[in-house]
C-alpha cells in the first residue's frame, strides 16, 4: 500500500514534468527552414500552399485583414477598373525591355521593393535575413520593421553594399526612438520609413479567433530592453495589439522633424491615402511619401489604395517621389500603379509567402515572377522603360461609351 503510494507519487511526478516538457516542446515555435527557388504560376496561388505547412495562429495574422476584409479585397480587385491599351507599332524588342530605375538616389534592377513586415520568424527560421539576401539578389530595396525578429546589425550585415530601410513604429518612449534611430543611421540604413496609419491595430478577426500571440521576440524591442528596462513588452507572448498599445498615437507634423533630425536620414512617410495628408507631410519636411493603407489591415472602410493614388500623385507633383502598395499581385499592377503617380511599388505579403516556400531563392522567385510579367505587359502596352510605363495612359471603362 505504502509502496503503491509511493509509485503513484513518483509516477504523477514523472508525469508533471514530461508534460511541462511536452508543453514547452509544443510551445517552441516550428518555422519553415525550406531553401530554394520555387515554382510559380502566379503570386494569388502561393497563399494556399503556404496555408497548407504554416502554423494556423502564424497565419492568420500574416494573411488576415481588417473586419470584413473588404479592403484587403478592394486592393487587388480594383486594378482591374483601369485597363492598359496595346500598343502594336513601338518597334520595341524584349531585350529592349529595362526594368531598372532609381529611388531615392538608390540605383535598382527593378521598380519592385519589399514592403517592410513585422515578424517574419513566422514564415522562416532565417526571417528578416532571408528577406534581406533575396532581396540584395533581385537588386532591391529591403526594409526591417521595428518589429522585426532581427536586429538592425543582423540586417546590415548581410546587406553588404546592398540599401536597406529601416521602418520605425515610434514608441511613446522617447528613449526607444532615440535609441534605435541611432543605431539605424550607424548601420547604414539608407531611410527611415514612418509608419503612421497604425495608431492602433485594426480589428483583425482571425487573430483574435485564433487568440494569436507572437512566438517569437522582436529582436530590436529586446535589445532595448535589456539596457533600458521600461517593462515594455517585447513580442514574445504579446498580441498584436498590445504592442501598438505602446506604440505612438498622436503623430503630427512635428514628429517628422523629430525623426529626421535624430536619424540625420530621408524619412519616408507610409500610410498615406488623402491628398491632404500628402500634402501636410511634404510640408512638414517628408522626403518621399509611401501610398499605403496597410494591405487592408487597418481601416476596413477605406478605399482601395489604387483608387487613391492618382490624386495624390495630383498633389504630390513630383515634389517628392512617391511608393506604392496595397493588392500589389501582378505585374500588371505594377505597371498600372507606376502609371497613376508611383516612383516604386512594394509587395508584402506574397513575399513572406516566398520566404516560407524557398527562403531567400524564394523571396527572389516572388520578385523575378513580377519582374516577368511586367515585362511581358510593357512589351505588349508599348512602353520599354520604367520612365514610358510612367508616361502611359490608362483606360477606364467609360472611355468607351
Ligand atoms: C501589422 C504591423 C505590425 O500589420 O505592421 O501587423
Amino acid at each position: 500500500m505504502l509502496n503503491f503510494k509511493k509509485n503513484t507519487v513518483v509516477t504523477s511526478t514523472l508525469l508533471a514534468v514530461a508534460l511541462t516538457l511536452g508543453t514547452a516542446q509544443a510551445a517552441e515555435y516550428k518555422a519553415s527552414d525550406k531553401e530554394g527557388p520555387i515554382k510559380i504560376v502566379n503570386l494569388d496561388e502561393l497563399e494556399s500552399q503556404v496555408a497548407k505547412s504554416m502554423d494556423k495562429g502564424a497565419f492568420g495574422y500574416i494573411r488576415g485583414g481588417a473586419e470584413d476584409e473588404l479592403n484587403l479585397k478592394k486592393n487587388t480587385q480594383h486594378f482591374d477598373n483601369k485597363y492598359i491599351m496595346p500598343r502594336v507599332m513601338q518597334g520595341i524588342e524584349i531585350s529592349d525591355i529595362d526594368l531598372s530605375t532609381d529611388f531615392l538616389g538608390i540605383k535598382l534592377k527593378t521598380p519592385i521593393i519589399q514592403a517592410p513586415m513585422a515578424a517574419q520568424g513566422l514564415a522562416h527560421k532565417d526571417g528578416e535575413i532571408a528577406t534581406a539576401k533575396g532581396m540584395a539578389k533581385a537588386g532591391s530595396i529591403f526594409s526591417l520593421s521595428t518589429y522585426g525578429n532581427k536586429t538592425i546589425e543582423e540586417v546590415a550585415e548581410v546587406s553588404g553594399e546592398n540599401p536597406f530601410f529601416f521602418q520605425l513604429y515610434m514608441s511613446k518612449n522617447d528613449a526607444f526612438n532615440e535609441f534605435t534611430l541611432k543605431r539605424a543611421k550607424e548601420s547604414g540604413a539608407k531611410a527611415i520609413i514612418l509608419t503612421v496609419d497604425s495608431p492602433v491595430g485594426g480589428y483583425r478577426e482571425d487573430d483574435i479567433r485564433n487568440s494569436f500571440q507572437f512566438p517569437l521576440g522582436f529582436a530590436n524591442l529586446e535589445l532595448f530592453a535589456k539596457q533600458n528596462s521600461d517593462g515594455s513588452k517585447t513580442g514574445k507572448g504579446a498580441g498584436i495589439s498590445e504592442i501598438y498599445a505602446q506604440a505612438k498615437q498622436a503623430f503630427t507634423p512635428a514628429d517628422i522633424q523629430y525623426v529626421k533630425k535624430l536619424s540625420g536620414l530621408p524619412v519616408i512617410v507610409k500610410g498615406i491615402q488623402s491628398p491632404e495628408d500628402a500634402d501636410v507631410v511634404i510640408k512638414a519636411g517628408a522626403d518621399a511619401i509611401w501610398v499605403s493603407n496597410h494591405g487592408g489591415r487597418q481601416l476596413d472602410s477605406g478605399p482601395a489604395s489604387f483608387d487613391v493614388l492618382p490624386s495624390i500623385a495630383k498633389v504630390v507633383n513630383k515634389r517628392v517621389p512617391i511608393v506604392f502598395d496595397s493588392g500589389v499581385r501582378r505585374g500588371s499592377h505594377v505597371f498600372k500603379a507606376l502609371a497613376s503617380g508611383a516612383d516604386v511599388v512594394a509587395v508584402g505579403r506574397p513575399i513572406l509567402y516566398g520566404l516560407n516556400l524557398g527562403g531567400a531563392e524564394g523571396v527572389n522567385s516572388v520578385i523575378q515572377q513580377l519582374n516577368k510579367e511586367l515585362s511581358i505587359n510593357m512589351m505588349l502596352g508599348g512602353a520599354k522603360n520604367i520612365e514610358g510605363v510612367k508616361a502611359t495612359k490608362l483606360y477606364t471603362d467609360k472611355d468607351f461609351q
